[in-house]
């Protein structure tokens, strides 16, 4: 008991506010220390975003996603700068203007930077340009983000200078989660199954899609989650076979399919699950003869899946290729020929701080990754569209379904939906 009490003080001083960081700045310096010993003698150079971009009135500001996995920080126009043997964290100076608009930041001239932010040097952003000469002598390269748009004012900045990509060399780091990492995907997939499951008492016949996802994103909303993982995406009948289909403004008819692909992200970590279900509570001979066989393959490739297997299409070990394979040896479509070229996607992805977190597809899978396993039928001949989307967290011998607690199999679906008239 005392032990007991011992660990829940402890967790309140690790994890202070719900819905706040719970990952500790030694872990971010871990991860800066890692990227500085790959990027070997270079400088590292990476800009967060600053609010008019991102913030705006739509969306709210958020992090850029290679700046928050280095830094944990969440406030606008930092900027990361890494020495050979130096890190520093530039934060802009106080703007009361701004802060009228979009409240109080930390500034570099406030006492208790160094511990509020996890860096011992933190300097204002206004000093970047006068200092970065200095910092770019330092190593043989400048690394940054290609993507970032301040990437071509750096290139102005140092003409001579060799540039190279940070992102792969990120990746690779994003790729394998932490124990923390690992908790926080496995409550925004938690979150996320409860939506499911509240959606599937909405999708019935009369109800319009975007019903189905204001359910959904209702329940992760009030559960303390910032943000969709991604736009929800409700298809109804022939709508089931777009697959990033968006609107959401059907009415969903008796006898159709609804495939709900929705999930949250909460404390910046996201989450990925489609369930396809039948509106009026029961598949008919087809739906359920196709559904089967969607379920089939994402079997297979669940019974397939530990370290050493590939994601590419055609690569080695390809995960995909199982179902591809799959697919063409069951079923057929109503001209007798094989389902494989129903199947238009690839059947996983990595997921962490983005719903596609980056990856290097020259690497094999290892133990911490964690991505989807997401087979899929379109048939838009028969107004069909099934995928079953599950996260599964790789282990040492294979994979665990962080996804378990939601219902896959047809005749568990069925039971649950009825009595439904
Ligand atoms: N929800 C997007 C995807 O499954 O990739
Ligand atoms: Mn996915
Ligand atoms: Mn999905």
């Amino acid at each position: 008991m005392t032990a007991l009490r011992g660990f829940a003080a402890l967790a309140l001083f690790l994890f202070p506010a719900f819905g706040a960081d719970r990952i500790s700045f030694d872990e971010y310096r871990g991860r800066r220390a890692e990227l500085r010993k790959a990027n070997g003698d270079a400088v590292t150079i990476l800009f967060g975003r600053a609010e008019k971009e991102h913030g705006d009135l739509r969306s709210g500001f958020f992090q850029e996603a290679n700046f928050y996995y280095l830094t944990g920080w969440t406030e606008p126009g930092a900027i990361l700068v890494m020495t050979p043997s130096s890190e520093v964290l530039l934060i802009p100076r106080r703007n009361e203007e701004q802060e009228r608009w979009t409240g109080p930041k930390l500034a570099p001239e406030d006492s208790g930077v160094q511990a509020a932010t996890g860096f011992d040097a933190v300097m204002a952003a206004e000093t970047f340009e006068a200092n970065l000469y200095k910092w770019a002598e330092s190593g043989k390269r400048i690394f940054t983000l290609f993507d970032e748009s301040q990437v071509d004012d750096l290139k102005k900045l140092l003409p001579l200078r060799a540039f190279s990509d940070a992102k792969l060399p990120i990746a690779r780091l994003r790729m394998k989660k932490s124990p923390s990492e690992i908790a926080l995907i496995q409550h925004a997939t938690d979150v996320s199954m409860d939506a499911h499951r509240a959606a599937w008492e909405m999708a019935r016949p009369g109800a319009k899609e975007f019903q189905v996802a204001a359910v959904m994103s209702g329940l992760y909303f009030s559960a303390g989650c910032e943000r969709h993982s991604y736009a929800p995406i409700v298809g109804s009948g022939p709508n089931g076979a777009i697959l990033h289909y968006s609107k959401n403004t059907r009415t969903i008819d008796r006898g159709e399919l609804v495939l709900m692909d929705v999930a949250a992200e909460c404390a910046m970590y996201g989450s990925d699950i489609t369930r396809t279900i039948p509106a009026n509570g029961k598949f008919t001979a087809r739906q359920r003869e196709l559904y089967d066989i969607v379920l089939g393959a994402q079997n297979a490739v669940l019974d397939a899946i530990k370290p050493g297997m590939m994601l590419g299409k055609t690569s080695p070990n390809s995960l995909n290729k199982i179902v591809v394979d799959y697919f063409n040896t069951h079923g057929k479509d109503k001209h007798g020929e094989p389902l494989g070229k129903y199947y238009t996607h690839g059947v996983s992805h990595h997921v962490g701080l983005d719903v596609h977190d980056p990856f290097d597809p020259a690497l094999p899978l290892a133990p911490n990754m964690i991505i989807t396993v997401e087979p899929g039928l379109y048939i838009p001949e028969e107004g069909i569209g099934i995928r079953i989307e599950d996260m599964v967290l790789i282990t040492e011998n294979g994979g665990k379904l962080m996804t378990a607690a939601l219902p896959r199999e047809a005749g568990e679906i069925e039971k649950i939906l009825s009595p439904r008239k």
